[in-house]
């Protein structure tokens, strides 16, 4: 069902997300007339001056105690439920999902994709695939909206958030940042481009990409110097990355944490956070010698070092 005063659905979760808020409504408008309509009743029947008979009555109290309390609780909680079920298929990206990035930046939104492919402000994506965005900022909070597909996310500086849509139809749609972030918010928007799985394997060939999004890392990888240490024949100790991505890593002080992406980010910005089981902490932090997009490339290429997509967990 659609209501023209909502954006179009252009996914099954822009559905889904539009049925619970009209259940929501008209759950809300029929608690709303069951108060009203006999209020006004009332109010008329019992005018000052009418001739209605006022003889005090006696009900039993417990019974429309426990009535009123015990109906609007059970239906309220059917609405909890289903909210909570669907928040849970919102936020958690589904493992197969093809993998993009997203850097706001005042004012303006970078999506990087695994083949290599840059846009700014555009956002292309193939019909029928799951797409996973993980997205970071690089100054302020910015916030990632796509009215079509009913989803929307913070953008935070120094950490990952992840937001995912699967588009069912072709066409253009609104991309919005929802979060003021200061002169220019309102000109920080774009479009998501949805294009067969053709179209979208051409426009990422025409983009001539030079090296893919793991290539550009394995570069940086070299380029900083981590080879030096994480690498088999190095002289410091440091913890071999290979199939590290998706795995739980035993920490020095007894907790075990899993590598995704905000692991991997904080141990190359932050080395002394979290230090792996068995070793010291010998690493230098590389803030201000990698930026977020560069940040996003190494993690592309420890990604493709193997290892598994995590199981993602319900924040
Ligand atoms: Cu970015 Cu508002």
């Amino acid at each position: 069902m659609t209501f023209p005063i909502l954006p179009e659905q252009a996914s099954k979760v822009a559905e889904q997300t539009d049925n619970l808020y009209w259940g929501l409504l008209c759950a809300s408008a029929a608690a709303c007339l069951v108060v009203f309509v006999p209020m006004i009743y009332w109010l008329f029947k019992y005018r000052c001056g009418k001739p209605a008979d006022r003889t005090p009555r006696h009900l039993p109290q417990n019974t429309i105690e426990i009535t009123w309390t015990l109906i609007p609780t059970v239906v309220f909680m059917c609405f909890y439920a289903w909210g909570a079920k669907h928040y849970f298929v919102i936020e958690r990206p589904p493992p197969d999902a093809m993998d993009l990035n997203v850097i706001g930046k005042q004012w303006m939104w970078k999506i990087q994709h695994p083949e290599g492919n840059r846009e700014i402000d555009e956002l292309h994506v193939p019909v029928g695939r799951m797409v996973k965005l993980t997205m970071t900022s690089q100054d302020v909070i910015h916030s990632f909206f796509l009215p079509e597909f009913r989803v929307k996310q913070d953008v935070v500086p120094g950490r990952y958030t992840t937001e995912w849509f699967k588009a069912e139809k072709l066409g253009t749609y609104h991309l919005f940042c929802t979060e003021y972030c200061g002169t220019s918010h309102s000109r920080m928007v774009g479009h998501v481009i949805v294009m067969s799985p053709a179209e979208y394997e051409n426009w990422l060939v025409q983009g001539h990409p030079s090296e893919t999004l793991a290539a550009s890392g394995e570069r940086l990888y070299r380029e900083l110097g981590c080879s030096g240490c994480h690498e088999g024949k190095s002289i410091v100790r440091a913890p071999p990355l290979q199939g590290v991505f998706g795995k739980p890593v035993p920490l020095n002080n007894g907790e075990v944490v899993m590598a995704d992406e905000a692991y991997l980010r904080d141990s190359i910005v932050f080395p002394a956070k979290q230090i792996v089981g068995g070793y010291t902490n010998d690493m230098p932090s590389f803030v201000g010698r990698i930026n977020e997009e560069e940040l996003l490339e190494v993690i592309a290429y420890l990604k493709s070092l193997g290892g598994s997509n995590p199981q993602p967990s319900a924040e």
